[in-house]
């Protein structure tokens, strides 16, 4: 069990201005809007400046997610960020987001799941909190993918996009449910269905691997296509198995932003209204470690996630890793408003 209640308090989202279009993208490499909004059903992406790297979209979104909270970053205890693209390879882009913010009481570190992290670094969190270890964390989904990828290679850079968002945990009323149940899962022999082939420890980055092309991401979408449809819906069935609770009692899914068949197709086998499902992929792409934060800061804005709505997140990604969480939703905004941008 979690222990003692643990809940949001605060939300907060950052996306870069640039927006990039599939029209761009038809000019760049060999595809077509139609393509890529039946196959993938994203319309456009935020893009990062160069000048901007992960702490610079994640900082935004956590001083949004602590001023809803109503908390001075001195006052935090941990800042978990969820990237699989910091700033650098070390320190972690917790450590420069906890310096960035004046966060000088707070631990900081970086959980690398892929496009999992943030379920995993809410679970972390929860955990920290329900035990009394922490009081307040600031749980951040940040990155900047779009710095890594092969911009002449259209299997892929066609689906991703940049992005933050944040949220703040803490302890809530006893009668206030907060976080229910969490899954984490991980299947490392299937590691090579997508990942980065160089520049950590394994090949460290020379001039061969940069002339062999070895910095961008590979992925076999097939294989990751398959393996998502299985993960969404193995960690809805694990994370409510462990509750009282069904699908017909749930409010809102927010499953991972990966691609909008994924998404029709976990709400075909649930029997669930795709209207009932978090959709923001067609305005931000794959996001990674961001895409569930910046559904959730959304849902809040639009008015369709309230206090007191039982939420499900569900989420797959590079590990290959795979997680869910059953929450009550506790934060109710002051004033309504869209991600902060550029
Ligand atoms: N534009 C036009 N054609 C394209 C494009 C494109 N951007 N990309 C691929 N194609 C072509 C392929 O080359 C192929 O051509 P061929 O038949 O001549 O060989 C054809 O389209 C069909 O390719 P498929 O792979 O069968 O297309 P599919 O419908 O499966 O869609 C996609 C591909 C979108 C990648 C899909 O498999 C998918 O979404 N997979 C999951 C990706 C995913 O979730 N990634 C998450 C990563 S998460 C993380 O942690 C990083």
């Amino acid at each position: 069990m979690i222990g003692r209640s643990v809940g949001i308090t605060g939300i907060g989202a950052y996306v870069p201005e640039r927006v990039l279009t599939n029209a761009e993208l038809e000019r760049m490499v060999e595809t077509s809007d139609e393509w890529i909004r039946t196959r993938t059903g994203i319309q456009e992406r935020r893009i990062a400046a160069p000048t901007e790297a992960t702490s610079d979209l994640a900082v935004p979104a956590a001083r949004q997610a602590l001023a809803a909270a109503g908390i001075e970053p001195e006052a935090l205890d941990v800042v978990i960020t969820a990237t699989m693209t910091p700033d650098r390879l070390w320190p972690s882009a917790a450590s420069t987001i906890q310096g960035r913010l004046g966060a000088t009481r707070a631990a900081a570190f970086d959980v690398n799941a892929a496009c999992s992290g943030f379920v995993y670094a809410l679970a972390l969190g929860t955990h920290m909190v329900g035990t009394g270890f922490a009081h307040k964390v600031l749980i951040i989904g940040a990155d900047a993918v779009s710095k890594f990828l092969d911009w002449t290679d259209r299997n892929i850079c066609v689906l991703f996009g940049d992005g933050a968002g944040a949220v703040v945990l803490e302890p809530v009323e006893e009668g206030e449910e907060g976080m229910v149940s969490f899954f984490l899962g991980s299947d490392g022999a299937r590691g090579e269905t997508m990942y980065l082939p160089a520049g950590g420890s394994r090949r460290p980055p020379s001039h061969e691997t940069l002339d062999q092309g070895l910095h961008a991401p590979l992925m076999d979408g097939y294989q990751t296509f398959e393996f998502a449809t299985f993960a969404i819906m193995d960690a809805i069935e694990r994370v409510l198995k462990k509750t009282p609770y069904r699908i017909e009692d749930v409010d809102l899914i927010v499953p991972h932003q990966a691609n909008i068949r994924i998404i029709k197709t976990a709400a075909r086998w649930l029997n669930v209204p795709t209207e009932r499902f978090s959709i923001t992929i067609d305005r931000y792409g794959n996001t990674v470690a961001a895409s569930i934060p910046l559904c959730l800061y959304e849902e809040v804005h639009a008015g369709r996630l309230k206090k007191g709505d039982l939420v499900l997140l569900t989420s797959f990604g590079a590990g290959l890793t795979w997680a869910g969480a059953l929450l009550r939703w506790t934060y109710e905004p002051a004033s309504s408003s869209r991600p902060s941008s550029g």
